[in-house]
């Protein structure tokens, strides 16, 4: 080999080595391990976090992967004729790298759509077949794109409503097409990948008026032949939820739908929880993780693992909403720029103390 080969060879050798430098495997036992007989661990990403040190803690600890927010229907199509691809694409590219397990989220829903969406070009609401048609088109799509590669796809999030005394949420798709785009979502992602696991997605599903209404949705679905394969819990929880008494029996409810129930979005806000955005008060300004706070968190973390262990038979995933405390959905919501330290890596990504309430049992 002559020399110009040999500093070529090695340049190619220096170049690859950095590229994969920010990946490398670590010998550090992470949750994925130690729940290897119980369910895979997974996280939700955005593209960003795969260029810092965050992607290390995610190889090491996690085995499964949901984009944030890159396959939501306003970031992946955000106009009629035009999808975006490059953040999804580098999610699931990492995904099939490091050899992780990866679910889709979410095809259907009625937060973050694009503005084009319900309207045609004068800005008048689409008729039920528009809608339709547009819901199948984006569907097919992005489905078709990453078929093999997701296992798993929330179809519907939160179809249900929240107020007592009503069923399904009157969202624009609600207005539209009646209840009838659920199950149009589950056909028309049935039919782009017929291997793709189907879920229904919900939060509060722990509390009974709401988790009622959650089963009864799905089982209608299945009852009526609708390609729906698991149920999807949100499991947005805080260190003030009633743990004990609602989740061993939302958990005990579902199971008796006998599909497999994804735990989807886990995190566990320090603050007591709010399920709409509201304005800043004075008490927001107090924003210190409390030694209480600390306390309490990791109670209900060992708590919630202690159930989740205890149905293995029907939980077969279990994902964290966002990587560490260092940046979650949670710093701004219900409050904006309310610092929040839902998860169980620091700000540092080092674990906290509620990590090892989780692993050690
Ligand atoms: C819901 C959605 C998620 C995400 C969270 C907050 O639970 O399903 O996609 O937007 O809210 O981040």
């Amino acid at each position: 080999m002559n020399i110009s080969r040999l500093f070529t060879a090695l340049s190619i050798a220096i170049l690859l080595f950095s590229c994969t430098q920010k990946e490398q495997q670590t010998e550090v036992k992470g949750l994925k391990q130690y729940y290897t007989d119980h369910f895979p661990i997974g996280v939700a990403i955005g593209p960003r976090a795969l260029s810092t040190d965050e992607a290390g803690l995610i190889q090491t600890q996690f085995n499964s992967i949901t984009a944030e927010n890159a396959m939501k229907m306003g970031p992946i199509h955000p106009k009629e004729d035009e999808y975006f691809w490059e953040h999804a694409d580098s999610i699931v590219n990492f995904a099939v790298r490091n050899n992780m397990k990866l679910r889709g989220h979410t095809l259907c829903w009625h937060n973050q759509t694009p503005s084009w969406l319900f309207v045609d070009t004068k800005g008048d609401t689409v008729s039920k077949e528009v809608m339709l048609a547009r819901l199948k088109d984006h569907i097919t799509t992005i489905v078709s794109r990453y078929k093999g590669k997701i296992y798993a796809w929330d179809v519907v999030n939160e179809a249900i409503s929240d107020k007592p005394g009503e069923f399904y949420r009157n969202s624009p798709w609600y207005k539209i097409c009646g209840e009838e785009y659920i199950t149009k979502a589950f056909e028309y992602a049935h039919e782009a990948d017929p291997d793709a696991l189907l879920f229904y997605n919900d939060y509060n599903e722990m509390y009974p008026d709401k988790r009622e209404k959650i089963f009864k949705l799905v089982n209608d679905l299945k009852a009526t032949g609708v390609p729906i394969h698991g149920l999807g819990l949100q499991a947005h929880m805080g260190i003030y939820e009633p743990i004990e008494e609602y989740l061993d029996s939302a958990l005990t409810r579902f199971s008796e739908l006998n599909i497999p129930l994804h735990i989807t979005e886990l995190d566990m806000s320090v603050y007591k929880k709010e399920h709409g955005r509201r304005e800043r008060k004075p008490e927001d300004d107090n924003t210190a993780f409390t030694p209480e706070m600390e306390q309490k968190q990791l109670e209900q973390y060992k708590l919630t693992f202690e159930i989740f262990r205890k149905h293995k038979d029907a939980i077969e995933s279990v994902t964290f909403w966002n990587i560490s405390d260092r940046s979650s959905w949670l710093d701004n919501f219900p409050v904006r720029n309310r610092k929040d330290y839902p998860l169980l890596f620091d700000k540092d990504l080092n674990p906290k103390k509620a990590y090892y309430e989780v692993v050690n049992f």
